[in-house]
C-alpha cells in the first residue's frame, strides 16, 4: 500500500534529534538521509558507521524500502551491532510513511 508522506513527516520528529534531510542536510548524531532509499548502506563519506554497516557496505548491501520496513521496526533486532539507539516503529502504517517520506527526497 501507498504510504502518505505528510503523515512520515509527523513520524520523522522521532529522528530528527540525529538524523536530518533535505536541502544542506548534515551528517549530526546520525548521517543525513538524502536518497537512503535505494542507498547503499554505511555510504556517508565522512560519517563514522558501526563496524556492523562497514561490513554491510563492503558487501553492497542496499536500503530498500523493503529492508528499510525491517530495520525501522527493531534496529538492533533486525541488524545486530548497528549504533543507532532507537526503540523502533511498531507501526506498520507508521514505517510505511515515513518510508514514503524519505522517498520524497530521492532525486529522481
Ligand atoms: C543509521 C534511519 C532514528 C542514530 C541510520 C540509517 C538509517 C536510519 C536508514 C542507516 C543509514 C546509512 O546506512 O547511511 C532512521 C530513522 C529514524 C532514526 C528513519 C527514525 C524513525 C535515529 C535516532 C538516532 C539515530 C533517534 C539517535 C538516537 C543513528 C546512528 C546511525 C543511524 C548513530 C549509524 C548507525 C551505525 O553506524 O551503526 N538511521 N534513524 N537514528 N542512525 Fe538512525
Amino acid at each position: 500500500e501507498a504510504g502518505d508522506a505528510d503523515k512520515g513527516a509527523k513520524v520523522f520528529r522521532k529522528c530528527m534529534a540525529c538524523h536530518a534531510i533535505g536541502e544542506n542536510a548534515k551528517n549530526k548524531v546520525g548521517p543525513e538521509l538524502n536518497g537512503v532509499v535505494g542507498r547503499k548502506m554505511g555510504s556517508i563519506e565522512g560519517f563514522s558507521y558501526s563496524d556492523t554497516l562497514k561490513e554491510h557496505n563492503a558487501k553492497g548491501d542496499v536500503w530498500t524500502a523493503e529492508v528499510l520496513n525491517s530495520y525501522l521496526e527493531n534496529p538492533k533486532g533486525f541488524m545486530p551491532g548497528v549504533k543507532m539507539v532507537f526503540a523502533g516503529l511498531p507501526k506498520e502504517s507508521d514505517r510505511v510513511n515515513i518510508i514514503a517520506y524519505l522517498s520524497s527526497f530521492n532525486a529522481d
